[in-house]
């Protein structure tokens, strides 16, 4: 039995596919189509995972969606009518430019309705996108709201029998938070928080309010805040109030999402959202930064406070959680399940003793958590899989490999399996910036050393080397270190496993000056655990580097250049010829910069 899950009209539109409840393929459209984060239907996504598990659409029996229309509608219409009673009287506060610039929340339901009419047309985009009619695809479509999907993403496919499960994000079906029990095959939600309440709208709007105003670029002030003091708790516990129950709410004073509604695109694209935070942000912090403007002391303690009081909201509903379940094993998920710093702590800060996080936590693993929902859920099939690692995507021949560096009159090497890992772990040893591109390729936002960038972690100076020759980050922005899975006691104050490097745990401090290009200024870093079970070629390389240097640890950064990661050799081609990267491994073949 094949099931087909999308997340499409949405930002990270992504597909995946399952056969007998094995995941086949997952895949975020980004990778396809250039686009970071793109929205709209995930054509591209949807074509490779009917190929990849050798089917056509009307094979297909079950087609889940990550969203359902008719979700909270009581709630929807509820609030619609409260606020424009509100406008209408003039009630709204802190929104001085809402005649201006608002779409108001007429605008905001009229979006809504008209992308709830998309929805109702998924058959009729697949047919399109397809080629095929749509009376071909017999397949029954179920829409399953927003964080039903985010909750069975972590938890059907996780190794746990019983867990407490944790959904946390913007919003999803007007609802930001939810949160539940997972037994067998049944998933119980026990409370939920809903629209316009939301930590990652939280998240969002402080991003913004700093000069960083791109979709996803929450995780640059993650990895400001560490330079920061959090000197401005008691502005954010104004901002962001925890109630009982495990509960919280926004002060809306500070924000215009609810009033006066902010624009969001989710065509095909990028997705973009408008200005969140209202003109009292300034009141408590002073004007915001422009994008431009040099970052100070005054942003760095923004981030941190920030930080904070996300996870002291999150442990507050953690506590409740496990106080309501009596559990002590977690699922996690939702965009804010990104913040890796939080959910480094969670070991520390409530009585959870293990965690699962899946590693595309965010929208786009809801397409396969709409899979596992039908699968598991709905038709009360046996639960079989363990999602261990996120290789999920394409995959190249070395044949194929090699037929486009021919394409490229490029000169290469061609090693044996055995020395191809101790051939680069030489080569990074011995200062080069390495391609490595193997496998297939990852699902979610990080490059888990199939699609890396891979360096000597030892060398102080490789974090300005990579900024220069091909990341272009922002200089205060960490890099992440992979690690033998049974040598994180030896570098690391956590053990616990961190496969899908969505955890930050501190390093030892006798180990700091040892890794210090993976060690951020906090002393912390946001590892990888590799078993050879998950990735026995990655495995490999970082015991072979081991062997040769004494350290089981590498740099590990996604292989790409201000865009999304590499997903053909083409790609992978084109990125090593346009930076300075020093090596490119393609399968068992090398390219060397010095034969270019
Ligand atoms: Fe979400």
């Amino acid at each position: 039995m094949y099931i087909l899950g999308i997340n499409a009209y949405h930002g990270d539109a992504a597909a995946a596919i399952i056969r007998d409840g094995e995941l086949i393929a997952a895949v975020e459209e980004e990778r396809f189509n250039r686009c970071k984060h793109c929205a709209g239907f995930p054509t591209e996504s949807v074509k490779y995972c009917l190929s990849a598990a050798g089917v056509g659409i009307e094979e297909v029996e079950h087609i889940g969606i990550s969203r359902d229309p008719s979700a909270n509608l009581h709630k929807k219409v509820l609030f619609a009518a409260q606020r424009a009673a509100k406008q209408f009287a003039g009630a709204g506060r802190g929104g001085g430019d809402r005649g201006k610039s608002g779409r108001g929340i007429f605008g905001q339901i009229g979006d809504r309705l008209s992308n709830s009419a998309k929805v109702r047309d998924l058959k009729e985009d697949l047919a399109r996108v397809l080629g095929a009619t749509k009376g071909a695809i017999k397949a029954r479509v179920h829409n399953v709201e927003h964080h039903r999907a985010h909750l069975a993403s972590s938890f059907y496919v996780s190794p746990f029998e019983r867990a407490a499960l944790l959904s946390i994000d913007g919003f999803g079906d007007f609802i930001s938070t939810m949160w539940g029990v997972g037994e067998g095959n049944e998933i119980e939600v026990l409370g939920q928080v809903e629209y316009p309440h939301s930590t990652g709208i939280v998240y969002t709007a402080t991003t913004q309010f700093l000069g960083f105003p791109h979709y996803g670029d929450e995780g640059k002030v993650m990895g400001l805040a560490p330079y920061g003091v959090p000197r401005y708790m008691d502005e954010f516990r104004e901002i962001i109030r925890t109630d009982e129950g495990g509960r919280f709410r926004l002060n809306l004073d500070f924000f215009r999402h609810h009033a006066e509604g902010v624009e969001m695109s989710w065509d095909e694209g990028s997705p973009t959202i408008g200005r969140i935070f209202s003109d009292e942000y300034a009141r408590l912090f002073g004007p915001p930064r422009e994008k431009n403007d040099p970052l100070t002391d005054r942003e760095r303690d923004i981030a941190a406070s920030l930080q904070q009081r996300l996870e002291e909201v999150a442990f507050h509903l953690l506590g409740h959680l496990h106080e309501r379940t009596g559990l002590t094993d977690l699922g996690l998920s939702g965009g804010v399940a990104y913040n890796s710093v939080m959910n480094g702590k969670i070991l520390l800060n409530t009585p959870f003793k293990r965690v699962y996080v899946q590693p595309a936590a965010g929208d786009s693993g809801t397409a396969l958590g709409v899979c596992y929902q039908v699968y598991n859920g709905l038709l009360k099939r046996p639960r079989s899989f363990v999602m261990e690692g996120a290789y999920t995507g394409p995959e190249f021949t070395d044949e194929e490999i090699r037929v486009e560096l021919e394409r490229s009159g490029l000169t290469y090497e061609t090693y044996t399996d055995r020395e191809v890992t101790r051939r680069a772990a030489r080569d990074i040893a011995d200062g080069a910036v390495m391609g490595w591109f193997q496998g297939r390729m990852e699902f979610g936002p990080r490059a888990l050393g199939n699609r890396s960038i891979v360096v000597d972690p030892r060398r102080a100076d490789m974090k300005e080397i990579l900024n220069e020759r091909i990341k272009k980050r922002e200089p205060f922005r960490p890099f992440a270190p992979s690690i033998l899975e049974e040598r994180v006691g030896d570098y690391f104050e956590q053990t616990h496993p961190a496969p899908t490097m969505l955890m930050v745990y501190q390093v030892r401090e006798e180990r700091r000056a040892e890794i210090p290009a993976v060690t951020h200024v906090d002393g912390s870093g946001r590892l990888q655990t590799v078993s050879p079970g998950v990735n026995p070629r990655y495995y490999q390389l970082i015991a072979d580097f081991g062997e040769l240097t004494g350290t089981p640890v590498v740099l590990n950064t996604s292989f790409n250049e201000n865009e999304p990661v590499v997903c053909t050799p083409r790609h992978a081609i084109d990125c090593f010829l346009k930076t300075r990267m020093d090596v490119l491994y393609l399968g068992n073949h090398a390219v060397r910069r010095a034969a270019v």
